[in-house]
């Protein structure tokens, strides 16, 4: 099996490309899960406090008798911990429960533009980059309006945005501001967590490549450079969506997936959710 490629965060940090996803992993399948992830070859886990897992992941990752160094380890800071002091006490919180020693990359999960104070946050986030314990800093959920009040605002520059990004939400304008500011995008629910694997025209190249629709769909993400993490509890699709280097779309395949567009959300509307 071909390796998964790193991308150079803007920092010089490196992220797998591929990662898995462990939101609605319930906790008491999060250990086993993340432990099968990590032997298919996986080595990068996405959490959040949110997800309630954060405990289980930590012990995978302790269990798998992988060097701390390899596995690349993401959390997010909780909707109710925006301002400065409680974003350093639920980032302390996120590592006990982790019971790792450094994170490698803490992201703001929701902007929450009306109800919270994203700037102060990311003081905070800074101080915490600064101190060594998370190797990298960055956002989620966040529009261009949102990232250009950051930047004026910050000394460090989001390393990545985790934003919805899938077949009927290409997200055009966040991944071009991203691009334009060295923020790598990171692709959430990248297969709308199933509702695009059964559309005609992913189905259609599928049939041709011989792969599944959701290996066609994780292929196109990676050929458009986005970082991925597909989640699944199916140790076959956990292995499936492992399997994507060993094929290739072509700029036609590309193309027509990308014009299935219809900004069509699974998730909330950044601009208007408040936790
Ligand atoms: N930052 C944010 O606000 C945010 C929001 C949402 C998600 N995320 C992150 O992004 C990750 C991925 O997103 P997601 O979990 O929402 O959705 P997703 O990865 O797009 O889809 C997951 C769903 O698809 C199914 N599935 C997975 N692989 C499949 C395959 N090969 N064939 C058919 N079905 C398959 C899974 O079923 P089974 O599990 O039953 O196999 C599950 O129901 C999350 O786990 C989380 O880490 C971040």
């Amino acid at each position: 099996m071909p390796a998964v490629p790193d991308i150079t965060l803007n920092n010089g940090v490196t992220i797998p490309q591929l990662g898995f996803g462990t939101f609605q992993i319930p906790p008491k399948e999060t250990r086993e899960t993340t432990l099968a992830a990590l032997e298919t070859g996986y080595r990068h886990i996405d959490t959040a406090e949110m997800y309630g897992n954060e405990k289980e992941v930590g012990q995978a990752v302790r269990d798998s008798g992988l060097d701390r160094a390899d596995v690349f380890v993401t959390s997010k800071l909780n909707n109710d911990a925006h301002q400065h002091d409680e974003a350093l006490r639920a980032f302390d919180r996120t590592m006990d429960e982790l019971g790792l020693e450094y994170l490698d990359l803490f992201l703001i999960h929701w902007p929450l533009p009306s109800s919270g104070d994203f700037v102060e946050t990311w003081k905070a986030l800074e101080e915490i980059y600064r101190s060594g314990r998370a190797k990298a800093i960055g956002v989620s959920n966040f529009q261009p309006n949102h990232l250009r009040r950051l930047l004026e605002s910050s000394t460090v520059v989001p390393a990545v945005n985790q934003i919805e990004v899938h077949p009927y939400l290409t997200q055009d304008a966040v991944r071009a501001f991203g691009a334009e500011h060295d923020i790598a995008t990171e692709a959430w629910s990248p297969i709308a967590q199933g509702k695009v694997l059964s559309d005609p025209a992913i189905t259609r190249i599928a049939e041709r490549v011989g792969r599944s629709a959701a290996q066609v769909t994780l292929r196109w993400h990676l050929q458009r450079g986005d970082i991925v993490f597909p989640k699944s509890v199916t140790k076959k699709r956990i292995e499936e969506n492992f399997e994507l280097f060993d094929f290739e779309l072509t700029e036609g395949d590309i193309g027509e997936i990308s014009a299935l567009n219809r900004d069509e959300r699974t998730g909330p509307d950044p601009d208007t959710f408040n936790g």
